[in-house]
């Protein structure tokens, strides 16, 4: 099994560029850069825009872009264009979900589907099928630097155990303490960020997250 490591820069000072040209400098091991577009309605916090997320260059670093928005449906063709590799959104901000996921992988991008700790897994269960990853919120969404809930761990294991193909990624609170309690609940894609920037050498951080 192999696990996959998205470095979240939320965490950062991301208001100025130039700390985060050079913080994905850092990650050069990591296989994303996680990006949490929040719009201050579906969330209290506003963060990037697509020309935001455009500027950032990330070389063979892919771009994980996770809407935290009312409506994704109005940007998620400008995110594409932004260069995003892996797409989410979360179900509760849209009304039609299937049709959107459709859209995202018609375009040729990983197309997920962001699930709270507060969502039951029943709620999403007919977009199971369509989606190439789910995100499992592992805090409540919106802020970095939170602790692990760990009522999510069940959740993971129940979603590993009723598509064990489905790709898995885990968002929040994701630390070497943690790393190792969710990989073997099913998680195949670990975003973090404080863990990893905070961290002497984020290189380090992402090889000691991905060896769980
Ligand atoms: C939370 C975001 C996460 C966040 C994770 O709303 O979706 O991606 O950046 O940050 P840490 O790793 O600090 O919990
Ligand atoms: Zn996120």
């Amino acid at each position: 099994m192999i696990i996959k490591v998205a470095a979240s820069i939320l965490s950062l000072d991301w208001s100025d560029k130039t700390v985060v040209d050079q913080a994905v400098l850092r990650v050069s091991n990591a296989d994303f850069i996680h990006f949490d577009v929040m719009d201050g309605k579906f969330v209290k916090d506003k963060t990037f825009d697509p020309a935001f997320v455009k500027s950032i260059s990330t070389g063979l670093i892919k771009k994980d872009v996770h809407l935290m928005v009312k409506q994704p449906e109005k940007l998620v063709d400008k995110f594409i264009d932004a260069g995003a590799s892996m797409l989410s959104f979360h179900a509760e901000a849209t009304k039609s979900p299937a049709k959107l996921i459709e859209k995202i992988k018609s375009k040729g991008v990983m197309a997920g589907i962001a699930i709270n700790p507060s969502t039951a897994l029943t709620k999403v269960d007919k977009l199971l099928d369509k989606v190439d990853f789910v995100l499992m919120m592992t805090v409540k969404p919106g802020k970095p630097g939170q602790k692990l809930i760990e009522s999510t761990i069940k959740k993971i294991k129940s979603l590993a155990k009723k598509k064990p193909d489905l790709l898995i990624e885990v968002d929040g609170g994701i630390n070497a303490g943690t790393a190792h309690e969710v990989i073997e609940a099913g998680a195949d894609i670990l975003v973090a960020g404080s863990y990893i920037f905070n961290s002497t050498d984020p290189k380090i951080a992402v090889d000691i997250l991905r060896n769980s």
